[in-house]
């Protein structure tokens, strides 16, 4: 059974879905950081290697995106909730405090889980967002691998495992971002890790 809803319907239904967090980041004409903190960020494709992130169609950083056609994508550690706020909030200095490195597809983050270089292929307009689709050209990963960041219903929280962990011949299986999902279990039991 369906029913009517409105924007803000829609938007509490969708933040019933888990998310981790980045920051994408890049510099303006005048070579000062920008960033804005987003959730749509994903895998796309393996070969060649494609993430996608939407945009806001109003966003003050995808003018900076679409000059620079480019953009570092840092995934979030759970210890940079704040940060990710800070990421958010307009007319500040969002790296005020902020430790970050240079780099050539734009800022890194200093203690996020991951650094990824990418370069813009494609976008798509959607509405009021903008659908881009870039390509990884280099990345880096946190040895202290730090727990991810994990956004659900407007608040900040962290990945903890309820189930045992992959059997490793499923856990080797490659896929997309890593995907594998148990062999020995059935669809919709616990065992399912991903789908
Ligand atoms: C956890 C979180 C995730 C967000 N994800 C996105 C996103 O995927 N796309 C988007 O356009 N805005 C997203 N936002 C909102 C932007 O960060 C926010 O609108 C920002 O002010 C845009 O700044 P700008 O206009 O300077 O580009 C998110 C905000 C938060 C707190």
């Amino acid at each position: 059974m369906v029913a009517p809803f409105d924007p803000t319907d829609f938007r509490r239904a969708l933040g019933h879905l888990p998310t981790g967090v980045t920051v994408i980041t890049t510099t303006d004409p005048f070579g000062r950081p920008v960033g804005m903190a987003c959730n749509s960020f994903m895998s796309v494709s393996l070969k060649p290697p494609l993430v996608m992130v939407c945009v806001g169609n109003t966003s003050s950083t995808l003018v900076d995106l679409r000059r620079s056609g480019g953009f570092c994508a840092n995934i979030l550690g759970s210890g940079q909730g704040q940060l990710c706020r800070q990421f958010s909030v307009k007319e500040i200095d969002r790296f005020a405090g902020v430790r970050w490195t240079d780099s050539a597809a734009g800022p890194e983050l200093c203690d996020a889980i991951a650094w990824m270089s990418c370069s813009i292929d494609v976008e798509h307009v959607a509405g009021d967002h903008v659908v881009i689709i870039a390509e990884v050209t280099g990345l880096r990963v946190n040895p202290d691998e730090p727990e991810p960041l994990v956004f659900h219903c407007g608040t900040f929280g962290s990945f903890r495992e309820i189930v045992e962990p992959l059997a490793a011949g499923a856990a080797s299986r490659p896929g997309v971002g890593g995907y594998s999902r148990a062999s020995s279990a059935g669809p919709g039991t616990a065992g399912q890790a991903a789908s």
